[in-house]
């Protein structure tokens, strides 16, 4: 199969296990539960449960074991972006071609949205009864995701964005802020994969993990650029939100063409970092092309 279409089947079966979770949103309370559902249904790349799942298909693990932590991954980034886009945080209008979720709702119902994908997102993992793995290993899995999600990864690099606004940034703190606020659920998306497969080889653990770093720093390297060179039709948030709101980035502290080479060699070590894992790790690979080529 193409890349094209794997990628497809991929986000087309993590947008099936994102509505299976998710409450109707004729559910009371109807207006939370539709905002939740606002937030994640709808055009997302779904590139953290696509991760899940390549993962997982270069361990040959079946994909109904991985559907919860494609879920449970994606239910945190959604809330990321609720809370990302409000007026206290980057004050962002459009997200995905549409109304941000505090636009199309109103302030609180997104702050509570986001609040409530959290939780989802662990119940999901707790209740996953198709999750073929020890209750130990199912805790450790829960653990790992906040962790990734809480004050020392993504909330905690969210913060370290807030602070920087304004300030220039050397460019170890700006990699620092970029792995924590975008690297750590992305790194976690394979960590996951992993464990939901069954994974025990501590060599390709190790592996997996370098590739995942790489990828996570060059995914908000690429973000970064699609800031300024995206149009906002094509990325579906407002182009030029980081320089109106004078957020430290690689093309600002870089140059343009410094920033590209380094999303470029960032995705070299990722598919290097792979040389051990056979063909079934081609997946891995595109991907890792894929974050530092997409126009969205
Ligand atoms: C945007 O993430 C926010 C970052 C962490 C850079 P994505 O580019 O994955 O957004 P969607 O999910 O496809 O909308
Ligand atoms: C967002 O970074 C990272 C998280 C949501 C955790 P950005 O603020 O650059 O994301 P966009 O550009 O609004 O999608
Ligand atoms: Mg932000
Ligand atoms: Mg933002
Ligand atoms: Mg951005």
């Amino acid at each position: 199969m193409k890349f094209e279409d794997h990628l497809k089947a991929h986000q087309a079966r993590a947008e099936a296990a994102l509505d299976r979770w998710l409450p109707a949103a004729t559910r009371a309370p109807a207006r939370l539960h539709e905002a939740m559902r606002y937030a994640v249904l709808g055009p997302g790349k779904r590139v953290r449960p696509v991760l899940v799942y390549a993962t997982g298909q270069a361990l040959a693990a079946e994909l109904d074991h991985l559907d919860s932590s494609a879920a449970a991954v994606e239910f945190i980034h959604a809330y990321s972006l609720v809370h990302d886009d409000l007026p206290a945080m980057d004050d962002d209008d459009l997200r995905r071609g549409r109304p941000t979720c505090h636009r199309a709702y109103d302030e609180a119902t997104a702050i509570l949205a986001g609040d409530a994908l959290q939780a989802l997102a662990f119940h999901a993992l707790a209740h996953d009864e198709r999750l073929p793995v020890p209750p130990l290993r199912r805790i450790e899995m829960i653990a790992l995701l906040a962790e990734a999600s809480g004050s020392l990864g993504m909330a905690g690099g969210q913060a370290i964005d807030l602070e920087a606004v304004g300030r220039k940034l050397t460019l170890e703190q700006l990699e620092n802020m970029h792995l924590h606020k975008t690297g750590a659920l992305i790194r976690a998306s394979v960590r996951l994969g992993f464990m939901a497969a069954g994974g025990v080889d501590a060599g390709a653990e190790r592996q997996l993990d370098i590739y995942s770093r790489s990828i996570g720093l060059a995914f908000q390297v690429h973000d970064d650029i699609l800031d300024v060179e995206g149009a906002t039709e094509v990325i579906g948030k407002p182009q030029g939100s980081d320089i109106d709101r004078d957020k430290p980035t690689y093309p600002n502290l870089l140059g343009m063409a410094e920033a590209k080479a380094t999303a470029r060699r960032l995705c070299d070590e990722a598919v290097e970092s792979l040389a051990d894992f056979g063909p079934g790790a081609d997946g891995l690979r595109d991907l890792a092309r894929y974050i530092v080529g997409r126009d969205r």
